[in-house]
């Protein structure tokens, strides 16, 4: 691939994409151009080296600016959150539509090199998920479709939209699956934050403020596979630059009830909290885990971040955010 040409992160000023502007300056790459819709003091990250940008990448005349040149584009731009958000906001999630469609004309229109997408677990067949013993889900799985309400239909959309753009124009698409990722700098609060930071953010608030308990959503016995960003951006790396264009998963396979990773949380934080379950939270699909065999038996990839590390990690970063935002403003 012709490294002079710019590469395009959309979705930049996220967390996923935050991070990978950083991780392609890590790669060398030094032309880099990070586009979000937010206003750049609410970017996770903001990487001085890159030319960063405010648009809204829903209208096509922002993507062709966007995309003017560009070798790769890789589209981690959506109106999206944990199971808080998206079971309460469908039109939203899917309006997310809007923004690959218009990428992936503008990325045509520009002979992009590679078009990467950001599709998500949340493809997968639910009936396939109603057990928390959950058979790992292999991709084949997608199909015949019932995915997530909303955000899952959009997904699986715009999945196929990148085959077609290959099958009909020739844009090079890969596709990868999220499955529930997680880090330092990504949302912990304000309503669009996924369990692993939620459970962080309730622990340490318990602890502050000596109130020993926390409220679960659901009756924590669901499953789910968390995966380390570390992970997610080394797989990124892999898929975009394969020859596989089919969607692959790309996620943890450490299986762990809710109640489990907040057991881990509890170890971390040094405390032992009271829990409620409120069963009329959003809960989602009873059990998920990602079946890899395919990824590593055409990339090579597997997850190598255990969910206790990961996790230390996650929550030493929500602590010193927390701490951060209880602080008064300094007078200066
Ligand atoms: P994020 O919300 O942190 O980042 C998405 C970014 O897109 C945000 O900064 C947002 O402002 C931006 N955006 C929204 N609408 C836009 C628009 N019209 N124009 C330009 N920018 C716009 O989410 P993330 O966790 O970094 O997720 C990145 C991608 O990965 C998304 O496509 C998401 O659906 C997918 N994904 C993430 C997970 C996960 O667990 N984090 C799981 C599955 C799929
Ligand atoms: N968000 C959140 N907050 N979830 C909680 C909480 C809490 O305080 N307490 C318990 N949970 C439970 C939810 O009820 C759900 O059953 C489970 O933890 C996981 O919730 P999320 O992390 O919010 O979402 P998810 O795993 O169901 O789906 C996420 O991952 C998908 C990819 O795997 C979402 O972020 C999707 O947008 C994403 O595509």
């Amino acid at each position: 691939m012709d490294r002079q040409r710019p590469i395009l992160v959309a979705g930049g000023g996220g967390f996923i994409g935050g991070h990978l502007v950083a991780d392609l300056f890590r790669r060398g790459y030094q032309n880099v151009r990070s586009v979000d819709i937010k206003p750049i003091d609410q970017w996770y990250h903001v990487d001085k080296r890159a030319e960063n940008t405010v648009a809204d990448l829903s209208v096509l005349e922002n993507c062709r600016g966007a995309c003017e040149d560009v070798g790769i584009v890789y589209n981690l731009a959506c109106d999206m959150g944990g199971m808080g958000f998206i079971e309460n906001n469908k039109a939203l999630c899917m309006l997310s539509v809007l923004i690959n469609t218009h990428l992936l004309m503008a990325a045509h229109e520009a002979r992009a090199q590679r078009y990467f997408y950001a599709s998500s677990a949340c493809v997968y067949n639910a009936e396939k998920q109603v057990n928390e013993d959950v058979v790992p889900l292999k991709e084949s799985d997608a199909y015949p479709a019932m995915p997530e309400d909303g955000y899952g239909w959009e997904k699986l959309f715009s999945e196929r939209m990148c085959r077609h753009y290959y099958e009909d124009f020739g844009l090079e698409t890969r596709i990868a699956r999220f499955h529930n990722v997680y880090g330092p700098h990504g949302t912990w609060q304000g309503g669009r934050e996924k369990a692993p930071a939620a459970v962080c953010r309730k622990v340490i608030h318990a602890k502050a403020t000596n109130n020993l308990e926390i409220e679960i959503w659901g009756d924590g016995k669901q499953t789910r596979s968390f995966t380390y960003i570390d992970d997610c951006l080394h797989g990124i790396h892999l898929i975009t630059n394969s020859e596989f264009r089919d969607p692959l998963n790309l996620g943890s396979n450490e299986l762990v009830t809710i109640n489990g990773l907040v057991d881990i949380v509890e170890k971390i934080a040094g405390v032992q909290l009271k829990r409620t379950y409120n069963l009329d939270a959003p809960k989602g699909v009873n059990g998920r885990n990602s079946d890899n065999t395919l990824i590593q038996e055409s990339l090579g990839w597997s997850p190598s971040v255990r969910l206790a590390d990961g996790m230390a990690k996650t929550f030493a970063w929500i602590e010193s955010e927390y701490l951060a935002a209880q602080k008064p403003m300094q007078v200066v």
